[in-house]
């Protein structure tokens, strides 16, 4: 199955281009459960579509509207997810596609950009420390390239992107479906293109969860003026590492304040190093590993469990929007440090493994209950 089977409720295209988007799974997170007292946790596996993020339900409606408006090409800006996941929906959809990358992403995000036929050109200045000036400058030059030449804007965001940012709604269509009893939505947010359209989504299909704006600390723009801390959705800049996530002017950060305040949620921010805590979490003891904007959502929801603001009886959600193997960098240094040894060193080695096994086994054990 595809976003096109929620068809009637999108915009309306002749074909979809679909690589098999959407339709994530949703699994139960037992041992983070147990840890916290909650009763139930579960995470949508975003990381399952076919680029490995949210991004591709984006790129799935944008080409399939591009090719209807008869569009000449493709434009966009991105921190690497949602290029990669143009680059292929665009080779996909036949049409030329020009992208500019965020010159800090990580090289998992532009290295699997190299095999499609998509020119890409590296941008300065609006990563880590990027100032709302320089981002605003980036997506006026790239709006008025797209009028230029005829090219469909593909920037995921619903200011500049409103009908292509549709196909996230799905989101919000399928959580109705696979977790009912949802109490809290954890949705990460940088643009705030994708908690608006889960939310849109949930309010659709008259899903009331609350839904959670997750935010690394360093920059966030929704979290601040939910919590009264700045005037507007904006802040000067750009002061985390999160890649994905460093977008102090968010696009869509008025409408992300208001879909929060409908749902009656709130804001949460955490350190970088609250939210790298919980991406080694997720993979240490739920063997899910995600990108650290994804992990903003656990390191959100622990806090907010910590401070009382979810009791165990919820049942949240996390938004696991990105694949733990876009963002490599910090674990270079250990997989380098791999011991080698000749295969007669191989048993010595398991042995001396197995003997642990014993305490790692009630470890464990502990853990699950
Ligand atoms: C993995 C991941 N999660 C979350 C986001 C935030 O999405 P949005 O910009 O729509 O708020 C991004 C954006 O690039 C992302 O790549």
């Amino acid at each position: 199955m595809t976003i096109s089977r929620f068809a009637a409720d999108l915009p309306r295209v002749d074909q979809f281009v679909t690589l098999g988007e959407g339709d994530t799974p949703v699994v139960e997170l037992p041992a983070i459960a147990g840890r916290l007292g909650l009763r139930r946790l579960s995470a949508k596996l975003e990381t399952q579509n076919p680029t490995g993020s949210y991004k591709d339900r984006v790129a799935a409606m944008s080409l399939s509207l591009a090719r209807q408006q008869r569009k000449r090409g493709w434009i966009a800006s991105s921190s690497g997810n949602a290029g990669l996941a143009m680059a292929a929906y665009g080779t996909r959809s036949g049409l030329p596609g020009f992208l500019c990358l965020v010159a800090t992403a990580p090289l998992e995000k532009s290295i699997p950009l190299q095999p499609y036929a998509v020119a890409v050109i590296g941008v300065d200045g609006v990563g880590d420390g990027a100032t709302s000036r320089e981002l605003t400058g980036l997506m006026d030059e790239i709006r008025d390239a797209a009028e230029r030449h005829g090219l469909y804007l593909g920037i995921t965001a619903h200011a500049m992107n409103h009908d292509g940012m549709r196909g996230v709604d799905t989101i919000g269509y399928e959580l109705t479906e696979q977790v009912p009893t949802a109490s809290h939505v954890f949705v990460p947010a940088g643009g705030g293109g994708l908690l608006v359209a889960l939310a849109r989504g949930l309010r659709q299909r008259e899903h009331d969860a609350h839904v959670v704006a997750c935010q690394p600390s360093g920059c966030a723009p929704v979290v601040r003026f939910l919590d009264g801390g700045v005037p507007i959705p904006v802040i000067a800049h750009c002061d985390s590492l999160v890649s994905g996530l460093q977008v102090p002017s968010p696009p869509d950060g008025p409408m992300a304040v208001e879909a929060v305040e409908r749902s009656q949620g709130w804001g949460t921010m955490t350190s970088d190093d609250e939210i790298l805590a919980a991406q080694r979490l997720l993979a240490t003891v739920e063997g899910i590993f995600v990108e650290p904007a994804a992990a903003t959502t656990l390191a959100a929801l622990v806090r907010d469990v910590e401070s009382g603001r979810v009791d165990r009886h919820a049942h949240p959600v996390l938004i696991l929007s990105g694949a733990g193997w876009k963002d490599l960098g910090r674990f270079g240094a250990a997989a380098g440090k791999l011991p080698i040894v000749t295969f007669s060193d191989v048993a010595p080695q398991v042995d001396m493994w197995a003997t642990g096994l014993d305490s790692s086994d009630r470890h464990l054990a502990g853990r699950h209950q």
